[in-house]
């Protein structure tokens, strides 16, 4: 009998996790069917996570002292979110406490410049890139000739949510649109499709890999507005698509998931665009319409219990609930009964107190034997269901 097995009998295992916004309240979520609190870290007991565990621990993951004090006497260690202090993990590592993913993965992975360089390394195709101390190393670059516009800049290590990422067109928009610190600039990719693929990876090496799904954008927040699931691309492509992720986490050589961000470019090459090694946005239609939804298989995989099956039940569309522009303020929903007279619609609200315009406020799965249908549908909750102040 493992240890894990032996502590569903007695709940001694502790399993902590660093962020608990709704990422973590989903992984608590799945934890539960097992019988298993997770030990959660975030900024206060408002967060999203916090109400599914008695052991949540007010701090901050940034902090090393606040990582470090957390993570003694854990079983497990593991993120919901990336930027987090690693010094910490690495003192923890030391001591014996299994981190997943490993401190030194994620220091490559929280800086993007330094992801990029890894891809390199390891001839996983990714858009050509160069990288900068700060502005004005790019600015001089510019200068000389050495960089063309336009170009897609980064920061390497302060974005999320397409917030550290500007895409400059020419010199004019130099002034409104550089971002400052240390930075990369990659080529505009000629994008056909942005995918992502989401794999796992267990202590014994055995990976796994869920469907594709098609992103699509909101215009103005830069976020991800639906989320479809199959895509719509050729059987070779979502072939390609997932041997690339499979051969990305086990490059890496990470434990637990890791959602691979692409981008099929028009001449039909798959490029890969980022990692996370956590539970992601593009995963969340798996609760509804996998086999194993992306926060069990997380679960099973830092555990080391066998992957599940990532099969599909259904198709679907998932679609963020993001806070109404305008709105500030206690959050208060609109539409939420009509929503749920659609049949095959699943809200997930993630119960953060305050609204902000296009914050993440929740998500709605819509599962759909014919897709068309589900993107109708997933269209009619955007339009029912407002989150205002
Ligand atoms: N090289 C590129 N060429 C064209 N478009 C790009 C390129 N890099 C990024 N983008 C666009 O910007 C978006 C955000 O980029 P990226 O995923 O690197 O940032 P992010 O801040 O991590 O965003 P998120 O948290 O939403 O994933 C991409 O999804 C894509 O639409
Ligand atoms: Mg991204």
């Amino acid at each position: 009998m493992s240890k894990l097995e032996k502590s569903i009998i007695n709940t001694n295992y502790k399993i902590g996790v660093l962020g608990g916004g709704q990422l973590g309240k989903m992984l608590a979520l799945a934890a539960g069917n097992w019988h298993l609190p997770l030990y959660m870290l975030d900024a206060s007991k408002d967060f999203p996570a916090a109400y599914l565990t008695p052991h949540f621990t007010e701090g901050n993951f940034k902090k090393y002292e606040d990582v470090l004090a957390f993570g003694k006497g854990k079983d497990i260690l593991t993120i919901e979110i990336e930027h987090v202090n690693t010094e910490a993990l690495h003192q923890l590592e030391k001591e014996g406490i299994t981190i997943h993913p490993a401190p030194a993965k994620l220091d490559i992975i929280k800086d993007k410049g330094a992801q990029k360089l890894f891809y390199q390394e390891h001839n996983i195709p990714t858009s050509p890139f160069q990288l900068f101390d700060d502005e004005k190393a790019l600015l001089n670059a510019l200068q000389n000739g050495e960089v063309n516009f336009p170009f897609v800049q980064k920061s390497r290590t302060a974005g999320y949510d397409g917030k550290g990422v500007s895409l400059i067109r020419n010199a004019a928009e130099l002034d409104s649109k550089l971002l400052q610190g240390p930075c990369l600039i990659e080529e505009l990719v000629d994008i056909d499709k942005e995918l992502a693929v989401i794999v796992a990876r267990n202590e014994s090496g055995d990976s796994i890999a869920y469907p594709a799904v098609e992103m699509e954008f909101h215009p103005e927040a830069n976020l991800v507005e639906f989320l479809v699931c199959p895509a719509a691309i050729s059987e070779e492509v979502e072939t390609a698509a997932r041997e690339l992720a499979l051969r990305v986490i086990n490059t890496f050589d990470v434990c637990g998931l890791l959602a691979v961000e692409l981008f099929l470019d028009k001449a039909g090459n798959i490029l890969v665009n980022e990692v996370a090694p956590r539970p992601h946005n593009s995963g969340h239609h798996t609760i509804d319409s996998c086999y194993t939804s992306q926060y069990e298989q997380h679960l099973r995989a830092i555990t080391n219990m066998p992957l599940g099956s990532t099969k599909m039940k259904a198709p679907s569309v998932m679609v963020n609930l993001l806070g109404e522009d305008g709105h500030i303020g206690l959050a208060k929903y609109e539409g939420i009964a009509e929503c749920l007279e659609i049949e095959g619609v699943h809200l997930h609200l993630y119960g953060k107190t305050t609204t902000k315009p296009f914050r993440k406020m929740g998500h709605a799965t819509i599962v759909d034997d014919n897709l068309d249908r589900a993107k109708e549908k997933a269209r009619k909750v955007k339009d029912l269901l407002k989150i205002v102040s």
